[in-house]
């Protein structure tokens, strides 16, 4: 694995610099757009109840017809609801309902989700781990969602004292970079363990891991052996747990590829909500 394995350049803006325009860009694109998303997925679902409801007083309606009705025109209704699929439109009709809703409730999570990944000003809040991994992995449905085996094994309710966004993005930059390291699909494990002690995610991979002469350099800024990597994730991710009094390391992964180890111990550095916001630099001093 060949990196680009980049040298402090005069030139070149300070990856805190950099990162924080990033994010802040990025803060801002995300709150318009949950904005958006959170009007439209607030009147789909309540069009849903709504046709929830109509569906239902339609099929009351459609059973108590044959009350009504002679033997013959009976007969010819029976025959009107056969030629119209009815049974099977109503069954569907429940499931496309339920499907739909679903859909709403998932979107509404990826919504919160991302919103609280782009909260302006980071602070500690009282959440689990696994809480913050399920919201990286709401925002990563997506990615994850073909082509990977994803086993989930989350142990680790117990809350601590974090910055939820961080974390999310500590769990989103560590799955992101098992997802890239099998581009054509593969296998993940990503799971939480609590020894009482530190609450620690495990990311394994079944790609390539990482070779034993870089299990340092990984965490430098600006290392990255892909053409569009910034070579941050892992700088950034390191910062944000040694912020929360924990420690990411790298080893090879039962599944073949790497284990990225992410452990928290829920106290907060005394300057975690002050200091600048994954600022690689300060990692690289
Ligand atoms: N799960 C992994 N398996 C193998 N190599 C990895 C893995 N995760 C990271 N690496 C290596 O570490 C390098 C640095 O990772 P990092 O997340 O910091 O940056 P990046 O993924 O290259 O770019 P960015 O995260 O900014 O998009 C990667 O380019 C890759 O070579
Ligand atoms: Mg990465």
């Amino acid at each position: 694995m060949g990196g680009r394995d980049q040298r402090p350049d005069p030139a070149r803006r300070p990856a805190g610099e950099i990162h924080r325009d990033k994010m802040a860009c990025l803060g801002e694109l995300t709150v318009g757009i949950a904005h958006e998303l959170n009007n439209t997925v607030g009147y789909i679902a309540s069009n849903l109840n709504t046709l929830g409801r109509y569906t239902d007083s339609l099929r009351r309606l459609v059973d108590r017809v044959d009350g009504h009705l002679k033997p013959d025109a009976a007969a010819r209704w029976h025959s009107e609801l056969a030629e119209a699929r009815w049974e099977q439109v109503d069954r569907d009709l429940a499931q496309l309902l339920e499907e739909t809703r679903e859909g709403a409730d998932h979107l509404k999570r990826v919504v919160a989700d991302l919103k609280a990944l782009a909260r302006p000003t980071p602070t500690s809040e009282s959440v689990s781990l696994d809480q913050c991994v399920e919201g990286g992995l709401t925002i990563l449905t997506h990615a994850l969602k073909h082509r990977y085996q994803v086993e989930r094994h989350l142990a680790a309710p117990r809350l601590l004292n974090v910055i939820r966004p961080q974390v999310m993005q500590v769990a989103i930059n560590l799955i992101h970079n098992a997802l890239q390291a099998q581009p054509n699909g593969g296998h993940l494990r990503i799971s939480t363990v609590d020894d009482g002690e530190y609450a620690t995610l495990l990311v394994d991979d079944a790609g390539p891991g990482v070779p034993p002469d870089k299990v340092t350099k990984v965490f430098e800024p600006y290392y990255t052996t892909k053409p569009s990597g910034t070579g941050l994730g892992l700088a950034i991710a390191a910062q944000v747990v040694r912020s929360h009094g924990g420690d990411l390391t790298v080893s090879p992964s039962d599944l073949g590829g790497a284990r990225f180890a992410a452990s928290f111990s829920g106290l907060l550095h005394p300057r975690a909500e002050t200091m600048c916001l994954y600022d690689p630099d300060e990692v690289a001093q």
